[in-house]
């Protein structure tokens, strides 16, 4: 029997939320931003309220605890060991993306991404003034439930690994927005590409718990055992447990010189100091919840599933990438001639559904995609896609070719 409730809509607007508080009336439905529409789980809030009844808020350090219950998670759901002297916190994994940088590279040296990419990398490997070595997923036929899917093209990750610029590949592990689970001889041959060139390897496993049911993680470490200096991985319970604004991460990183200066790094930017909550709702995550994500992750291939449907029925030219993992759906909305800032801006303002265009996640020249979150109760899924539909009196740009 279900215990938790997915169903019903949380209030979000005037909460200070980016994916509620940013749109410019009260009918848009947001489905863009990736964090969930529902509540925490019952026992994340319960801590919560004791610690708020404490009354006492200073300075917070990472607990031993802590440590050991993200040591526990890894162990007993990803069959994965490690030292907990190997976590370094930081208020993000975009953060420690930035002190990786800081740690790796100087002017003129690049950071491979495999496109499309997750905006937020663009963002910091922008502001950190490296440069960009964009290797190109390569579209395949799907092996799921969607109409097509990607892998990697290790001839092309073999070239600009090759690149005296490359220092760090930056793999994205799940991938958001492709939303492949990298196999295990995926992630072994990409590291041993990245071996050979020297190249130190960041694997973001953010989405990790978030696989659909029948896919399972694989964490890049586990292919990588006897190489531990050559690599480090992101996690966070934020992404899988909706904790996003309590701001907690790790880098895990058995390499004790990087450790050190990754510390050092986020020292001197201020990139470390976690709150009490974060480390109080992460820990009480991985302790208790592990049935809320069970639950969760049917949830959401239940709206992936019904997105699936929707499309096939009222959208027919839109194709709609596999989903192994995340809550991330990709769509390929290229037959509509429409370039995707300009598709999504005329959803948001004619359909008031807002969704994510393509253009911000490095999408091949001249296709167009549209990125839709789907953590949010069914029916306001659906209704939006209704709305997309419908958007022009049935003459929607989406349900018609041009
Ligand atoms: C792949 C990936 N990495 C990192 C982040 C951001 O993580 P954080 O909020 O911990 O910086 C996201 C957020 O959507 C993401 O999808």
């Amino acid at each position: 029997m279900n215990k938790c409730d997915f169903d019903t809509l949380q209030q979000r607007r005037g909460t200070a939320s980016v994916k509620w508080d940013v749109l410019s009336d009260d009918e848009t439905l947001p489905l863009w931003v990736a964090d969930m529409d529902f509540r925490a789980a019952p026992e994340i809030i319960s801590a919560l309220h004791e610690r708020v009844d404490s009354g006492v808020f200073g300075y917070a350090l990472a607990p031993e605890s802590w440590r050991q219950s993200l040591a526990r998670w890894l162990a007993t759901r990803h069959d994965w060991t490690i030292d907990t002297k190997w976590l370094v916190e930081a208020t993000g994994v975009l953060r420690s993306l930035g002190a990786a940088i800081d740690v790796f590279c100087s002017n003129g040296d690049g950071i491979i991404i495999q496109a499309p990419a997750y905006c937020g990398f663009l963002e910091v490997i922008h502001d950190h003034g490296v440069e960009l070595l964009e290797s190109p997923l390569r579209r395949v036929p799907s092996h799921g439930e969607g109409d097509f899917s990607y892998e990697m093209d290790f001839e092309d990750l073999e070239r600009k690994a090759s690149d005296p610029r490359a220092k760090l590949f930056l793999l994205c592990n799940p991938h958001n927005p492709a939303g492949r689970a990298w196999s295990a001889d995926e992630l072994r041959r990409a590291g041993e590409i990245c071996r050979r060139h020297g190249v130190f390897l960041l694997s973001d496993e953010i989405h990790a718990d978030l696989q659909m049911p029948g896919s399972r993680h694989v964490p890049y470490a586990k292919v990588a055992e006897g190489f531990e200096d050559t690599f480090m991985t992101f996690w966070s319970a934020t992404k899988t447990f909706n904790l996003a604004g309590l701001h907690a991460s790790v880098a895990i990183c058995a390499n004790s010189k990087v450790r050190d200066r990754m510390r050092r790094m986020h020292s001197k930017h201020g990139t470390g100091y976690l709150n009490t909550f974060s480390f109080l709702a992460s820990s009480v995550a991985w302790d208790k919840c592990a049935y809320w994500l069970d639950e969760l992750r049917t949830y959401l291939h239940g709206n992936y599933l019904a997105l699936v449907g929707f499309i096939r029925e009222r959208m027919p030219s839109v194709r709609v990438a596999d989903l192994d993992a995340t809550y991330l759906a990709w769509l390929d909305v290229t037959a509509h001639g429409v370039p995707s800032w300009e598709l999504a801006q005329r959803l948001e303002t004619e359909a008031k559904v807002k969704l994510s265009p393509g253009a911000m996640f490095l999408e091949p020249e001249g296709e167009s995609f549209l990125r839709v979150n789907l953590a949010s109760p069914r029916a306001m899924l659906m209704e939006a896609l209704e709305r997309c539909a419908r958007m022009k009196a049935g003459k929607s740009i989406l349900t018609q070719h041009k």
